[in-house]
């Protein structure tokens, strides 16, 4: 028994910033973020639209592309960092947007990973019985969290939303065959948002501080993120019982056009078998590997027959991989 991906779609913002436009915000060039991170340009969602907002077109395409109607899901699992409010959840805020029936809905919270983390849980819930069809959805609006003075994290962030339904597979050799997720707070540090919780609320003092706003130790954070990616895929591969050389797409998360190919590099995964977005879209944390992977289903590129590699890491650190077979 397996499960498959029924549907996917996705959302960006019409808005575009380029390297060009914060050159005019902060002491950057387009040259440096195009090197250093292969970022050309980034999504900017308007003030007034919220992450539940920006998430349900996503999840409207997802529902048509796999021709299923709200009151057909019985689950929704939202993965973000930037939920409309702390409470009550943004899957509770979609549940009554898309017009499902009054059902489980919930986020979490595994920064980038996030996705991954949604569709290894609506499997086992899939899986045990207990669901049919599972509503996984990644929205973020990183453009609100950000500090536009730091230009070590400013450049690198964007807006956007994916999703994807997952359901039973009539095929027991096509589907989730492969999956694969870890976490370990010891490196917590590196990246945080560090105020507005219990920990530090929200004050005159942290606003001025500015920590609502994303914090990150880029250098380490790299490096984690280069081991954490490599550890995942093999780790992934190793559970579908798959070879590297078995692989037609690997699906990365679009952070920084090195780590993605100090991944493909280790995986001795030629280029040209990497779906890469971040050009256009930047990072858009939880939902950079669901876009990528629409945009990868859509464009025709994911053929009958092809095994795919879906793998990221985020703040936690949390990490993990999806392999498909279609
Ligand atoms: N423009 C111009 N110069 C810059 C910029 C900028 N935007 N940002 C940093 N610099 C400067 C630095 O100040 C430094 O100058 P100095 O040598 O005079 O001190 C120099 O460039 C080199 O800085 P580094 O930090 O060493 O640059 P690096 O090549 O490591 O790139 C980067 C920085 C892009 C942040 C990189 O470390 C990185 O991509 N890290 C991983 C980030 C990431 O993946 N985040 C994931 C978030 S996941 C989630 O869950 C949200």
């Amino acid at each position: 028994m397996r499960t498959k991906i029924l549907g996917t779609g996705s959302n960006l913002p019409e808005k575009i910033l380029t390297n060009e436009d914060l050159e005019k915000i902060v002491n950057t060039s387009d040259e440096w973020i195009k090197t250093r991170t292969g970022i050309k340009e980034r999504r900017i969602v308007d003030k007034d639209i919220p992450s539940s907002e920006l998430a349900l077109p996503a999840a409207k395409r997802a529902l048509e592309n796999a021709d299923l109607s709200p009151e057909d899901i019985d689950a929704i699992i939202v993965a973000t960092v930037t939920p409309d409010m702390s409470f009550p959840s943004t899957g509770c805020l979609i549940q009554h947007k898309l017009g499902c029936g009054r059902i489980p809905a919930f986020d979490i919270s595994a920064g980038c990973t996030g996705f991954i983390y949604g569709l290894i849980l609506a499997d086992s819930l899939i899986l045990s019985g207990l669901h049919k069809h599972v509503l996984v959805i990644a929205v973020e609006e990183l453009t609100k969290i950000i500090n536009w003075e730091d230009r070590t994290t400013c450049v690198l962030f964007g807006d956007g939303a994916g999703a994807a339904v997952v359901g039973m597979s009539d095929d027991e050799n096509k589907g989730i065959i492969g999956k694969h997720w870890a976490g370990d707070g010891k490196v917590a540090d590196y990246l945080t948002l560090p105020a507005g919780g219990s920990l530090q609320p929200t004050s005159a003092e942290t606003v001025e501080k500015n920590l609502h706003t994303i914090n990150m130790l880029g250098n380490e954070t790299f490096k984690t993120a280069v081991r954490a990616m490599e550890e995942a895929s093999l780790k992934g591969l190793k559970n579908a019982g798959l070879e590297i050389d078995d692989l037609d797409w690997l699906i990365p998360h679009q952070a920084n056009i090195r780590i993605i190919q100090f991944t493909a590099k280790r995986l001795k995964m030629p280029m040209d078998r990497v779906i890469v977005t971040l050009d256009k879209y930047g990072n858009t944390s939880a939902s950079s590997v669901p876009i990528a992977f629409d945009e990868a289903l859509r464009s025709g590129k994911i053929k009958p027959g092809n095994e795919v590699l879906l793998v990221a890491f985020g703040a936690g650190f949390t990490w993990g991989s999806i392999i498909l077979r279609f």
